[in-house]
């Protein structure tokens, strides 16, 4: 497929806003249609045999697809994006652009559990070799290399307990063994972290979450470096991987407020943050953005914004508590998901996904996601689940 010309003089809100949208080809409508088509139809044989026109087939491209590809190739500074029905998906189809019978690859040990079940069960069976390594130990990274590592996995923060990687120290390292490096994004988006900028050769998005921000679609996103985009495409058409029109839609409709959805999520999340540090009953806050918090300065050195997830720590307490915590939350709903409009909280276990690194001796891991409610009303529900904490207590 052509790539297309991209505008990178533009600020990215700007881009955020216009990128992909080609009005005067749809007779001034702002929007692209919302194609839904299997069948494309040619004018003569010769065109046919030729594939001699722009689009061939429904799972080849539409201009639905092609306009959120292009924004997203725009935004991300790649050569090139596909999309995917999830973001599992995304990084599965990512995964194996990149990967062949003997191949070595590094996963960071803080990566999204279900990534780590790819990882253990379906790539082994294709031959390939996995090794876990410390999130923030570039050194043992250094040390895990082996003469058939062919990619290393990262995700800054990490999922459930936040370590902000050196994803430029890491590209680095990768780079002086020939390796690629693919980073789960989700947290960031594009918007306040451009991964391909920083060495990075497959951007992946979960845009289930910011992207559609709103919490009523699946979709993931690959973005793809020089080095990486042939055989992601080929990888995409091969596997037959394609996304139903009306998602696409409603990633592409997302897209154009997610910045100021970011600002307002990362507002409210400083602002609750900030609140739970001073509490005596919480030892820890780990959310990157935070002053002093964990990872602040590579977050500071390397991202522009934060979104609204993060978690904290209880005080030491048995389960009986925490649960008494989460029950008692009226305005956060206890889910799984994040990005959309809503407050969430869950209680992720991250010694159930461990090797390269120890989690013990931690009180109950509070993950939340700040939504755009007001904040003031987001402390209070929190200020019940404390209350019926220490009730539960006793
Ligand atoms: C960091 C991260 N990456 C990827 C995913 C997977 O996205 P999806 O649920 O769209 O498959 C999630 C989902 O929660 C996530 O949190």
């Amino acid at each position: 497929m052509i790539k297309k010309q991209t505008n990178t003089s533009h600020r990215p809100d700007t881009v955020l806003t216009h990128a992909g949208l080609h009005p005067r080809d749809y007779h001034g409508f702002v929007n692209p249609p919302v194609v839904h088509a299997s069948t494309v139809l040619y004018p003569d044989m010769d065109t046919m045999k030729s594939r001699g026109q722009r689009y061939s087939y429904g799972r080849h491209g539409t201009p639905t697809v092609e306009a959120l590809e292009e924004a997203l190739t725009e935004l991300e500074g790649a050569a090139g994006t596909r999309l995917a029905p999830s973001g599992l998906a995304a990084i599965a189809l990512a995964l194996q652009s990149c990967l062949s019978k003997g191949d070595h690859l590094l996963v960071s040990d803080s990566v999204y559990g279900p990534n780590r079940n790819f990882c253990e069960r379906v790539l082994p069976r294709w031959g390939v070799e996995v090794s876990y390594y410390a999130p923030l130990d570039l050194d043992a990274l250094k040390a895990a290399f082996k003469p058939n590592t062919r990619a290393v996995f990262t995700e800054a923060p990490g999922t459930a307990t936040f370590e902000m990687q050196d994803i430029p120290a890491i590209c680095k390292i990768a780079r002086a063994h020939d390796a690629l490096v693919l980073m789960d994004n989700t947290w960031a988006t594009p918007l306040y972290f451009k991964p391909i900028e920083h060495g990075v050769d497959l951007s992946i998005q979960a845009g289930t979450k910011y992207i559609v921000g709103h919490s009523d679609a699946m979709l993931g996103t690959i973005s793809a470096s020089e080095r990486a985009f042939e055989d992601l495409a080929r990888m995409y058409s091969d596997t037959g991987t394609c996304v139903g029109p009306d998602d696409v839609y409603l990633a592409l409709r997302g897209l154009r407020t997610m910045g100021v959805r970011l600002e307002r999520h990362e507002k409210n999340a400083l602002e609750v943050a900030g609140w739970l540090r001073e509490r005596a009953d919480v030892t820890s806050v780990l959310y990157p953005a935070l002053p002093g918090a964990p990872g602040h300065d590579v977050w500071k050195r390397d991202f522009t914004g934060a979104c609204g997830l993060f978690a904290f720590e209880l005080e030491q307490a048995d389960d009986e508590a925490a649960k008494a915590f989460f029950n008692a939350l009226e305005l956060f709903g206890l889910g799984y998901s994040w990005g959309g409009f809503e407050s969430l909280a869950t209680w992720p276990d991250p010694k159930e996904a461990r090797s390269a690194t120890a989690w013990e001796g931690h009180g109950p891991l509070v993950r939340v996601h700040i939504g755009l409610e007001d904040p003031a009303d987001q402390i209070a529900d929190l200020e019940r689940g404390f209350a019926a904490f220490h009730a539960a207590k006793g």
